[in-house]
């Protein structure tokens, strides 16, 4: 049944954008695991973290630099902020395009202590002058400082405290190659499963004292896109519906009423999901399709699409990426109801 929007709900239409808002800051701090043991999933980079992690302590050494990376909402500050604790070292917190000036960076960088962390977000978009400084940072720990304009300029150098870099980046092939090279570790964070995402809303529901039944757990895991910030982010909403209605508790009937009040679909699709799909079938039959093509024709941004948009239905097999554009595939129309035919699709 759907429901009129109400004044709360006004802002809704993007629930499943993995994006942070302003909104999931205090959402993100208050859910946010603290120690591994907490932090559900992603197996592998857990177990290897935790093997360098131990090396390091028992070398008493700083950690090597890490490169986190993978589609947002996955988890990546979560796990740098794990890293310190585990540690028991500083985080310094930032981001490629916070970063503006080659002197901020350096007061950043000598600010650190022997130990901590310098966590660089978005690392992917620092810009090339940054760069430069971190490279023999990271490798040499050592700050070159330009003193002096012209040819009385002169070159001192500074040693840093033996800090780790942790960057993180939703796009590592927008990394240039010395960067890239420059992290002792890199580790991919992947989609989480089913059974994941339940365990996420369960700690959630736990946290925020949310009496969710096993069937309300499944509705909403099914619309998480398998990302726990959109996870937390629906059990939120359903939450505040089920208050309004003053509904005692989750179950399947009143999240279905929630989730489709705010247009996502069973498997987490929202309308502007949907638009891209249907215009890229629609107006250029399927595809193959450029990006920017696609972007016009939405009136979405390119950057949206690529980083909000794609990554889950290239995840669900929705759409493909190939040399010549993106393609939607024949579970996407099926799943819009919409006639497959693949009689152009061989060209
Ligand atoms: N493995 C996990 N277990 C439980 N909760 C998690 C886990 N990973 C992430 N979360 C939850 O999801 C939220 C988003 O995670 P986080 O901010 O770490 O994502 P991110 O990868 O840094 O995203 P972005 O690319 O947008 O910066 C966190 O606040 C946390 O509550
Ligand atoms: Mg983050």
């Amino acid at each position: 049944m759907l429901v009129d929007s109400s004044e709360q709900f006004n802002d809704l239409a993007s629930a499943t954008q993995p994006k942070a808002t302003v909104e999931d800051n205090n959402l993100d701090n208050t859910l946010r695991p603290q120690s591994f043991s907490e932090y559900i999933g992603q197996e592998k980079v857990k177990k290897n973290l935790d093997f360098l992690l131990r090396a390091a302590k028992k070398r008493k050494e700083p950690i090597e630099h890490i490169l986190l990376y993978g589609p947002a909402g996955l988890g990546k500050t979560t796990l740098a902020n794990i890293i310190a604790k585990e540690m028991g070292v500083n985080i310094k917190t930032t981001s490629g395009p916070a970063i503006e000036r080659v002197g901020d960076f350096g007061s950043i960088l000598t600010n650190l202590q022997d130990g901590d962390i310098l966590f660089i977000d978005e690392i992917h978009r620092l810009n090339k002058s940054i760069e430069e400084i971190l490279y023999p940072a990271m490798e040499d720990f050592k700050l070159d400082i330009i003193i002096g304009k012209g040819p009385s300029a002169r070159t001192i150098q500074l040693d840093l405290p033996k800090f780790t870099l942790i960057g993180a980046t939703t796009k590592l092939g927008s990394l240039t190659n010395p960067l890239r090279n420059r992290f002792g570790a890199t580790y991919r964070l992947e989609f989480y499963g089913n059974e994941e995402v339940k365990d996420i809303i369960k700690r959630s529901s736990r946290i925020l004292g949310v009496d969710i039944h096993d069937t309300g757990l499944a509705k909403i895991a099914s619309c998480a896109r398998q990302t726990p910030r959109v996870a937390n982010r629906l059990l939120k909403r359903v939450r505040d519906f089920s208050q309004i209605k003053n509904h005692p508790f989750v179950d399947s009937a009143i999240a279905q009423e929630a989730l489709e009040m705010i247009d996502v679909d069973p498997i987490g699709l929202e309308p502007a999901d949907r638009h891209i799909l249907r215009t890229i079938i629609e107006k250029f039959n399927g595809g193959p399709v450029g990006l920017s093509t696609i972007a016009a024709a939405t009136s979405e941004e390119i950057k949206t699409i690529e980083d909000v948009y794609e990554p889950y239905l290239l995840q669900i097999g929705f759409m493909t990426r190939t040399p010549r554009g993106r393609m939607v595939t024949e579970h996407a129309y099926n799943h819009l109801g919409i006639k497959y035919s693949n009689a152009n699709k061989l060209i």
